[in-house]
């Protein structure tokens, strides 16, 4: 009647343990060792692991920014999560300045529908409420569309930057509502200044994106965001930690018992500058994302941050852009390259491959950051992010003793390069089920297209 995993070890995030697991339909019915194989399908799981799917909650699929568009629509974007143990990621919907945030919400819907391969919600990216606010009601509108974040950049002056007045009202209302605030942390104006300084003495080549975004305009945002939020009595989550400057704010502001929250990305964690940058030529593009690609010290007081709980999710800032066609926009002049970088495929393997075998965190924390935390956060939670009795069935088999390389030549995202080239992970998917239903084997999407939901989210927890 069902189909039952029998013999893996599940993994949650408070304890690894041999069961079985009984799906019926599109939930799991029943989790313990030995339950009955009569009637059922049965997969033997021996040897693996069995975890709740990854949830990427930082992904930019089909946007417009930088003169061009995000290369991932959702049918590749969300098929290539999948192929690398991803079952939900919630994508950016973007309010267009002088347009209101439905809208965007629209758009997003109409893009997403018929393509998605896997669950999907949205985040409102605000960059406008209107002449004196006069939009502000917007945010209740879509809290009932289940949209319950909404993100804010502090960065990208005349693009998509708010004033701190907007962050403000903004956050007066999400707390109100109990919704959460997610924060672009850096000083767009700092930041642009410098970036003058360095165009007018002829600094323009990619390197130059990482050079001239300082981790102190990055800590100087998180400061003041934490104290608006503070102000208001919001609750925020800053987005892509990349530094250990703005982590330490984090971690000042949750010392205070402040409802704040961060993430970090998968390549904040295992790139930097020394080791990924100052290629010839144009290759340095490949890395050109915001914030951009650190010192090498950064890294392990991240790991850290994330082991010790100041940092709760590991996302991907998934904002693919080809380099033949699409970051060459920049060439001679690195504010023209789209910001942002491929990696949704393989947020799971590196975490895998760098924090569980190399010793950075126990097995329980992976599934915290990649699965269990972001969809507490994020108001999915216990439908998705845990291996249970009546949760969904998005259920990750895992081989931990896979070994593969990754490769532009065979990844699902469409970039015609990796920013993990030839990186060699040891553990990787073996199946994945999505509410029930078998989506990835051998390596393959074997769903059907249009197959995701849109999921209608909850008010979220703070971690
Ligand atoms: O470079 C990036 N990260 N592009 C996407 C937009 C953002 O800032 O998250
Ligand atoms: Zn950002
Ligand atoms: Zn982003």
């Amino acid at each position: 009647m069902g189909t039952l995993i029998k013999g893996g070890t599940v993994v949650t995030s408070t304890a690894t343990f041999l069961a079985d697991v009984l799906m019926e339909g599109e939930t799991i019915r029943e989790v313990r060792a030995g339950i009955d194989t009569a009637g059922h399908t049965v997969l033997d799981a021996s040897g693996m692991l069995v975890m709740p799917g990854g949830i990427d909650v930082h992904t930019h699929l089909d946007m417009p920014f930088g003169g061009t568009t995000s290369a991932d629509d959702y049918e590749w974007g969300t098929r290539a999560a999948a192929i690398g143990g991803t079952t939900t990621v919630i994508d950016f919907a973007l309010q267009t300045m002088g347009k209101r945030m439905q809208e965007a919400y629209t758009v997003w819907r109409a893009k997403s529908e018929g393509k998605a391969c896997i669950d999907y919600g949205l985040h409102m990216a605000v960059t406008d409420l209107g002449e004196d606010g006069a939009w502000i009601d917007d945010v209740d509108a879509l809290v009932r569309e289940g949209i319950t974040s909404f993100k804010i950049f502090m960065a990208y002056p005349g693009v998509l930057m708010v004033d701190d007045a907007t962050i403000f009202h903004l956050m007066q209302r999400t707390s109100k509502l109990g919704a959460l605030v997610c924060v672009h942390a850096e000083n767009g104006t700092v930041i642009d200044a410098i970036v003058h300084d360095a165009l007018a003495e002829g600094k323009t080549g990619p390197l130059y994106h990482a050079l001239t975004r300082p981790t102190v305009a990055e800590a100087e945002a998180v400061h003041r965001v934490v104290a608006l939020s503070e102000l208001a009595g919001a609750s925020v989550y800053i987005v892509h930690v990349s530094s250990e400057d703005a982590m330490r704010e984090v971690e000042a502001a949750r010392k205070r018992a402040l409802p704040v929250m961060g993430e970090t990305c998968t390549q904040y964690l295992v790139l930097s500058i020394e080791d990924d940058m100052g290629k010839p030529g144009f290759e340095d593009a490949k890395y050109v994302f915001t914030p951009p690609l650190r010192e090498k010290k950064n890294q392990g007081p991240l790991w850290k941050a994330l082991g010790e709980d100041v940092l709760q999710v590991v996302s991907t800032d998934h904002c693919p852009f080809r380099f033949a066609d699409q970051k060459t926009l920049g060439v001679g002049n690195f504010t023209k390259i789209p910001n942002g970088g491929p990696g949704v495929e393989n947020r799971m393997q590196l975490m895998f491959q760098h924090g569980v075998n190399e010793g950075r965190m126990s097995l329980e924390r992976f599934v915290a950051v990649t699965a269990e935390a972001p969809a507490k956060i994020f108001g999915m939670y216990p439908k998705k992010g845990v291996i249970a009795a009546g949760s969904d069935a998005d259920i990750l088999i895992w081989d931990p003793k896979a070994e593969y390389t990754i490769e532009a030549a065979t990844h699902s995202m469409h970039t015609d390069y990796s920013i993990f080239e030839g990186f060699k992970v040891t553990g990787n998917v073996r199946q994945v089920f999505s509410r029930g239903e078998l989506v990835v084997e051998g390596g393959k999407f074997v769903g059907a297209v249009g197959r995701g939901r849109y999921l209608q989210r909850a008010i979220g927890e703070t971690l």
